[in-house]
């Protein structure tokens, strides 16, 4: 019998003691199981992978990021030092800007130097002016943040920048400068001197490039014909100044097959093969939305307001993410066969309704429960188990803006669920992925009156030296799990684990309560080099194994 079938017999009949390496035993208390694969990697785990977005919309930059130098709240060079000393603490590897949507109608020469024009915000087309205007949300950019303040925030956090590149309402030639202004050497060109005035006299060394943003849609509404011309246009001649470029091509509305397949047939198909090999990036964006009828209209789901079910409901729309990831990569390897372009998930998470949004000026402001660690959670795992094919991620948004870390108005601020979740992760980073196999029974649920099912567990494994990491998701709301970790190759001398976790589905932190949901240490222990630990319901657990 395979290993694989006995496990997945045994836990189903119940069978009480199995065992399987020299000493590793599974007990009969166990209710899952997890066999991590020492010699199994598909390779390092890009640090890219745990990044965060931030566009210029509602309270991301304006209240979030950016306060001000001349700000009461504790600031370096305007940046709000709560978020800097935060995202040092998670490890923050990257962050992507100036959007999103907003990034096809920035103009970047509008936000460097003394000189900055307000100009109307991308959001307000989109949004009724007169009610913005009402609840006092920001409906001009007043380009105080630009290049310069972005490169800082970067800096002082230790992380890449990835810039969106304007492709819908600039000439290819405004992107070269853009470039130009960033990464032209000292004293070199006209825009580098800028630049020295402007307070940074070296180099930028900007490496990572979007080639516009949703180009089938507020990108320019392209076909992906029109979309491949325009690529290859806006990136024929960029100006590198020895800095490996890293160019990210705007990939599909949702899982759109077609729209990569057309894309890369062009790109790579034709008898004008394209010859820039900095196009390294495919970017996808996978949001949950929980739409769903709810008084004959079509509702989105809401971030505070939900039935079991609708916690389910989330969690499986963002797994998907992993088959969106093998989908698009399966199509990417038939043109491009050596797989040079990775998959660049540059925005995701569950993306609820209007209401829940701390201030009014937040546009897509939301808050963030427990639900939301776990869908983040799962996500990343996802990445994780994709090493190979994934080389960014970014989290959409960092700050007061759908499936946020952090959460503010003025002076106060408050870190979310999610930052845990980043906080556990961070270990992840750089690592060797190692191969799992989880064996757990699956969930029964109903929602809208259809039954439905969900895993039971699962999650992703790394290693580093001596150490394995371990993350685990268990998304089932009402029982605790017994769960066991084998280590195959090796074997466990010591563990110790953290957990986020909360008896009430719906929990989440706010200005007044700043603590409801939180990490804590969680009980794990080592018999016979197997690790054993309950996880709680609804839970988030990332476990540090020591090899023998
Ligand atoms: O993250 C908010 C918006 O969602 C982004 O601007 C856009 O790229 C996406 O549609």
């Amino acid at each position: 019998m395979q290993r694989r079938q006995f496990l997945q017999y045994s836990a189903g009949a119940g069978i009480g003691l199995a065992l399987f390496g020299k000493r590793q035993l599974w007990s009969a208390e166990a209710d899952a199981r997890v066999e991590v694969f020492l010699d199994e990697s598909a390779g390092q785990i890009s640090p890219n992978i745990y990044g965060h977005f931030t566009e210029h919309i509602g309270g991301v930059i304006y209240d979030g990021v950016w306060v001000g130098a001349d700000s009461k709240i504790p600031n370096e060079a305007g940046i709000r030092r709560e978020l800097i000393e935060r995202m040092r603490q998670i490890k923050a590897p990257m962050v992507r800007w100036p959007g999103g949507c907003f990034a096809d109608s920035y103009d970047w020469k509008d936000g460097i130097g003394p000189n900055r024009p307000t100009r109307t915000n991308f959001w307000e087309g989109d949004h009724d002016a007169q009610r913005l205007h009402e609840k006092g949300a920001q409906v001009f950019e007043p380009n105080t943040f630009g290049t310069d303040e972005f490169m800082r925030f970067c800096k002082l956090i230790e992380a890449e920048p990835y810039v969106a590149a304007n492709l819908r309402s600039l000439p290819a030639l405004s992107f070269d400068q853009w470039v130009e202004y960033c990464n032209s050497p000292a004293g070199s060109t006209t825009l580098a001197k800028q630049r020295a005035a402007n307070g940074a006299a070296d180099p930028y060394k900007v490496r990572y490039w979007g080639i516009g943003n949703e180009s089938w849609g507020c990108g320019g509404n392209f076909t992906p014909e029109e979309y491949a011309s325009e690529f290859r246009r806006y990136t024929t001649w960029i100006p590198n100044y020895g800095v490996d470029l890293q160019l990210i091509g705007s990939g599909p509305n949702g899982n759109d097959i077609d729209w990569t397949h057309r894309f890369f047939e062009e790109i790579f198909g034709g008898p004008h093969a394209y010859r820039n090999k900095g196009f390294k990036g495919w970017s996808i964006h996978h949001y949950s939305f929980g739409f769903h009828e709810e008084n004959g209209h079509r509702e989105q789901a809401d971030a505070l307001n939900f039935d079991k079910g609708q916690w389910y409901g989330i969690l499986k729309e963002c797994d998907l993410v992993e088959s969106i990831i093998t989908d698009q990569w399966s199509v990417m390897g038939q043109y491009d066969r050596e797989h040079r372009v990775k998959l660049v998930v540059d925005e995701y998470g569950p993306w609820y309704r209007e209401g829940t949004e701390l201030d009014p000026t937040h546009i897509f402001g939301q808050q963030v429960t427990v639900r939301d660690a776990l869908a983040t959670a799962l996500t990343l795992d996802a990445f994780n188990r994709h090493a190979d094919k994934v080389s960014i991620a970014t989290c959409a948004q960092l700050v007061n803006n759908i499936n946020a870390l952090f959460l503010c108005h003025e002076d106060k601020f408050i870190v979310t669920p999610n930052f845990y979740v980043f906080q556990m992760y961070a270990a992840h980073q750089g690592a060797d992925m190692l191969r799992t196999e989880v064996s757990a029974p699956s969930l029964r649920y109903s929602a809208y009156g259809k039954a439905e099912t969900f895993w039971g567990l699962n999650g992703s494994a790394s290693r580093n030296g001596k150490t394995v990491t371990v993350t685990l998701v268990h998304p089932d709301l009402d029982q605790p799990k017994d769960v066991q970790i084998a280590i195959r190759g090796g074997g466990s001398a010591s563990a110790s684990a953290t957990v986020l976790a909360s008896d009430d589905m719906h929990a989440h932190n706010s200005f007044a309560q700043p603590k409801m949901v939180a990490t804590r240490t969680l009980e794990c222990t080592v018999r016979d080099e197997t690790v054993h630990l309950r996880m709680p319901p609804a839970s988030v657990a990332a476990i540090r194994i020591q090899l023998g």
